[in-house]
């Protein structure tokens, strides 16, 4: 079970670098460390379930996060990684403001 869900990660993980490396830009200021903005359809997140009865076990953050007013929240179920797919949404609950 330890190979299989490091396998998992590994694919995880290499799924997230090429997201990244494909939709990413990079912000710099002046005194500030550069950071990575989760663009278009890019997952922010994934969260690991059991695929027996679905119990969440493992949260993994990609390396971009999300732009000001979006918030990473649950998409979609993938299940052929066994896992919830987080994206980066703008707030609902929120009034826009202008
Ligand atoms: C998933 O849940 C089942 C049933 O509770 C359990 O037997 C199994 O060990 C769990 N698998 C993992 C990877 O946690």
């Amino acid at each position: 079970m330890a190979m299989v869900r490091r396998a998992l990660l590994i694919a995880l993980l290499a799924v997230a670098a090429l997201h990244v490396l494909a939709t990413a830009i990079h912000r710099r200021s002046a005194d500030e460390e550069e950071v990575l903005i989760c663009q278009g359809r890019t997952p922010c997140g994934w969260a690991l379930y059991n695929k027996t009865n679905r119990y969440i076990y493992d949260f993994m953050k990609n390396r971009c996060t999300c732009d000001g007013d979006k918030k990473c929240v649950r998409d979609y179920d993938d299940i052929s990684i066994s896992s919830y797919v987080y994206r980066c949404k703008v707030e609902e609950s929120k009034p826009t403001q202008s």
